[in-house]
C-alpha cells in the first residue's frame, strides 16, 4: 500500500515535471497570440474536437518550414485552422499556404480563423476529398513543406501524393505516428493499418530521411519528419 502510493506519487512528480517542461518551452518558445487563441476557441465553439496540433508542434512546423527555406506549403486536413494559422506565419511575403479541407463547415471557421490571424492574404482553403483534390494540386507544386494531418486510413496514399508534389529538399510531416506505441504493433483497424504502413514507407524509402519523434505532452503520440532527398 505504501509502496504503491510512493509509486504514484513518484508518477505524479514525474508528470509535473514534465507539464513544466513543456510550459516552459512553449511559454519561451511557442507562445500563442490573440489569432492562434482565436482559432481554438472558434473550432471549440464550432463544435470541432479538440484534437489540433500543441504550440510546440506549430512552432517545430515553423522551424522546419525555415530549415527548407518554405515559400510554398500544402496542408492535408486543416481541421479547425489552427495548425494552419502556425504554418502560414512561417512563410515569406510571397509565400503561399493551400490547406485541403473535407467539411465545408470546418472550412468556414478556418477561413474565418485565417481573417482574424492575419493570414488570409496567404492563404487559400480547398473544400473536398483530399484523395480527390490531390491530383489538380500540379501546377501548385513543388511545395517545399507538406503537413499531413488528416483522416488515417489513406496515409499511405498522402505520402505518395506528398513525394509526387516536393522537389529534393522539402520536408513532408504527419501528424499522429505513434498512437500510444500501437503504431508498432500489427494493426487491429483501418485506422492503423494506414499509419502502419505510412510508417513503413517513410521509414523505408530511399529518396527519405525520416524520423518519429514522440512530442505530445504525455509522449504517447507525434509527427513523422522526412526529408526528401532526391
Ligand atoms: C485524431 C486525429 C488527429 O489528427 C489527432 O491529432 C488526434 C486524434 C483522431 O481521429 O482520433
Ligand atoms: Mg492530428
Amino acid at each position: 500500500m505504501t509502496n504503491d502510493n510512493a509509486e504514484l506519487t513518484n508518477l505524479q512528480q514525474q508528470q509535473r515535471t514534465r507539464r513544466q517542461i513543456e510550459e516552459g518551452i512553449a511559454g519561451a518558445f511557442a507562445p500563442e497570440d490573440e489569432g492562434l487563441r482565436n482559432a481554438l476557441t472558434s473550432a471549440r465553439a464550432a463544435g470541432l474536437p479538440e484534437i489540433q496540433i500543441s504550440p510546440i508542434q506549430g512552432k517545430l512546423l515553423q522551424v522546419l518550414a525555415a530549415a527548407c527555406n518554405a515559400r510554398s506549403i500544402l496542408e492535408i486536413g486543416a481541421l479547425g485552422g489552427y495548425s494552419g494559422i502556425w504554418l502560414a506565419r512561417a512563410l515569406p511575403a510571397g509565400g503561399r499556404l493551400i490547406t485541403l479541407e473535407i467539411s465545408p463547415e470546418h472550412a468556414a471557421v478556418v477561413r474565418n480563423s485565417f481573417e482574424k490571424a492575419g493570414v488570409s492574404d496567404r492563404t487559400e482553403v480547398r473544400v473536398g476529398r483530399a484523395l480527390d483534390l490531390l491530383p489538380h494540386l500540379g501546377s501548385d507544386a513543388p511545395f517545399d513543406l507538406v503537413f499531413i494531418d488528416a483522416d488515417k486510413p489513406p496515409y499511405p496514399q498522402y505520402l505518395e501524393w506528398a513525394l509526387r508534389l516536393t522537389r529534393p529538399g522539402s520536408i513532408i510531416v504527419a501528424d499522429n505516428c505513434i498512437r500510444s506505441g500501437k503504431a508498432f504493433l500489427p494493426p487491429q483497424d483501418d485506422v492503423m493499418a494506414g499509419v502502419v504502413e505510412f510508417n513503413r514507407r517513410i521509414a523505408s524509402d530511399p529518396r527519405l530521411a525520416s524520423l518519429l519523434l514522440a512530442m505530445d505532452e504525455d509522449y504517447t503520440d507525434g509527427f513523422a519528419i522526412a526529408v526528401v532527398k532526391y
